[in-house]
């Protein structure tokens, strides 16, 4: 059982986006910035059947357990009319509010890449969908997983200056070598954080509403363990990218999550759990080394 734990690596934020297979330079085609033109033409009526099969089975998995800001992006960007959205369209409206854009990339990008990226207000998405065979396994961020999940949100301000926040932190930690701790935060807030609404918790995080399954596991289920956002915790705390969380993090608001990230001297405490062992997230407990195998 604790060789699963410890199997946990130091992962790279956000699997899902950074860490390409070559991070050395873009693929051909791309951009230095590994921009593409999304080439919305070039998106045949499988692909936008594809989308409408996702998003519908979202709204129904959904039902009610998002927080209401999610809806209200999905509402206000339009994402809801049938296929792919179209980023030109799509941008205009999220330029407007919040001063975001979706950017298409072909696939994984390297994480300065993916942070500068952030830090100016642009979101990284892939610019393919899964195939209907496929419907939830994902070996990349695809165009439902980044524009359903993550965008709706940016049209929230608290979450749009969050997200550039974490693009400044990233590559702070890439140059203090701390950037697994960076990553769990991202992990455990952008893709997998709930948050306390209404008097009941709600899902914020792109990787659960963008879930048939996690999204309702992450709130139904009785394995997972669900705490409050403690920073220094999340920091500690290892994760899986390869199965539903053994623990989540709730916040009381985004606004809370930010004041906690902005006010905290975060290269110093980088450096004061340097040799602290690491939290399991399904326990809480320190992953020592003497529970190995277990
Ligand atoms: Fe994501």
């Amino acid at each position: 059982m604790f060789k699963d734990v410890t199997d946990f690596v130091a992962t790279p934020v956000a699997e899902r986006h950074g860490a390409a297979r070559d991070p050395s330079r873009p693929p051909p085609g791309a951009a230095t910035d590994w921009t593409v033109p999304q080439r919305w033409a070039d998106f045949g009526a499988e692909d936008h059947a594809v989308w409408d099969l996702l998003f519908a089975r979202q709204q129904t998995a959904l039902d009610g357990r998002a927080v209401a800001a999610f809806g209200e992006g999905l509402e206000m960007l339009r994402l809801s009319r049938p296929g792919i959205p179209e980023f030109g369209e799509l941008n205009a409206r999220l330029q407007a509010r919040t001063g975001w854009t979706v950017v298409a990339v072909p696939g994984l990008v390297p994480d300065d890449i993916f942070f500068e990226h952030l830090r100016h207000r642009r979101f990284p998405a892939g610019n393919f969908i899964r195939r209907r065979d496929q419907l939830d396994y994902l070996e990349e961020p695809d165009v439902f997983h980044d524009v359903f999940g993550h965008v709706p949100l940016l049209a929230l301000p608290e979450m749009a200056d969050f997200m550039q926040l974490l693009g400044e932190l990233g590559l702070a930690a890439m140059q203090a070598g701390a950037l697994h701790r960076l990553g769990r935060l991202y992990w455990y807030t952008v893709e997998f954080g709930l948050a306390e609404e209404a008097g009941r918790r709600a899902i914020y995080g792109a990787g659960i509403v963008s879930s048939f399954g996690e999204s309702r596991y992450a709130l139904d289920d009785p394995r997972p363990r669900r705490t409050a956002f403690d920073l220094e915790t999340v920091l500690r705390t290892a994760y899986r990218s390869d199965a539903f969380q053994q623990g989540y993090f709730t916040i009381p608001h985004v606004a809370a999550l930010i004041d906690q990230v902005s006010r905290a001297e975060l290269p110093e405490l980088y450096a004061a759990l340097a040799d602290l062992p690491d939290l399991d997230p399904a326990t809480g407990e320190p992953i020592g080394a003497e529970d190995g195998g277990r």
